[in-house]
């Protein structure tokens, strides 16, 4: 049964227990933990090194050169700038509908989080030249995850697969931009993420757990939805990324195989039943 408790800027006219009292909470201990963690691994974007560094990486050569690849990175961050922006409404609304007191709790510090990355990737966007083109099928997956029926779902494609399989893409991007304020973000957003997906994989089991088998169907059936169009988003490319896009065609490809094999082993250790889950080819 969920209970309530007072959060700020909430008024309860209950008085409860403290949730240390309840003897039936053991299952959301997990997700408490989350909650304390991102609140110790917070930081400002302040902190950034915005004076000491460059925004996105510098190069030597003719202006036709500069131009493309500061077009290039102008468009690496407004693609995560969107992803951001994005994530703020899907936080918020995972904050609204978690009817648990312990992820009510949690999810405060997921949509302070997404925000904070959000005013990141805009003043970083600002320093690196302006918004490029936004990707059209990251806007249709925030769509079908907005628009999503059940918490489950909206727990499983979020927080299990979406920031779980940015980890790595942030590690390359810092990899590739070593030396810049861009770099020094992701490497903050891997840590981030990592909390983000490990807090939905521990209240995503509990969910699951108490799931009837219709919703465990429909976690299914969205996941059918959302991964072509999860492939389209992987392997679309911004006119500015085009040439080096034909170039990594194929560690794309290679890229999505691993991400939708990451993504139906989660499932399964989610207890979820995957059997009729089609992996786009
Ligand atoms: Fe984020
Ligand atoms: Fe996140």
């Amino acid at each position: 049964m969920a209970r309530h408790v007072s959060l700020p800027g909430q008024m309860e006219s209950q008085q409860l227990p403290p949730l240390e009292q309840s003897d039936d909470r053991a299952a959301y201990e997990g997700v408490l933990r989350y909650y304390e963690l991102a609140k110790r691994a917070e930081w400002q974007v302040r902190d950034l090194p915005w004076s000491e560094m460059p925004p996105i990486p510098e190069y030597k050569g003719s202006p036709q050169k500069l131009a493309r690849r500061r077009d290039m990175w102008r468009s690496v961050v407004t693609q995560q700038l969107q992803a951001d922006e994005l994530a703020v409404e899907m936080a918020t609304q995972l904050f609204r509908m978690a009817p648990d007191p312990e992820a009510k709790l949690y999810y405060t510090t997921m949509v302070q989080d997404e925000s904070r990355h959000t005013e990141a990737w805009l003043r970083l966007v600002d320093a690196a030249g302006g918004r490029g083109e936004p990707d059209p099928y990251l806007d249709q997956l925030a769509k079908m995850q907005i628009e999503a029926d059940t918490l489950e779902e909206k727990v499983v494609n979020m927080q299990v697969f979406y920031e779980r399989l940015i980890i790595p893409r942030f590690r390359l991007i810092a990899r590739s931009s070593r030396g810049t304020v861009l770099e020094d973000l992701c490497n903050r957003l891997t840590i981030d993420d990592g909390i983000h997906h490990g807090s939905g994989m521990a209240y995503g089991r509990v969910l699951i757990e108490n799931a009837p088998v219709k919703t465990k169907k429909k976690i299914v059936e969205s996941s059918n939805r959302m991964l072509p169009i999860f492939a389209q988003h992987a392997l679309w490319r911004p006119k500015a990324r085009e040439l080096v896009g034909a170039l990594m065609r194929d560690t794309d490809v290679r890229r999505l195989r691993e991400d939708l094999e990451t993504g139906v082993r989660l499932a399964t250790s989610l207890g979820l039943d995957v059997s009729d889950v089609q992996i786009p080819s």
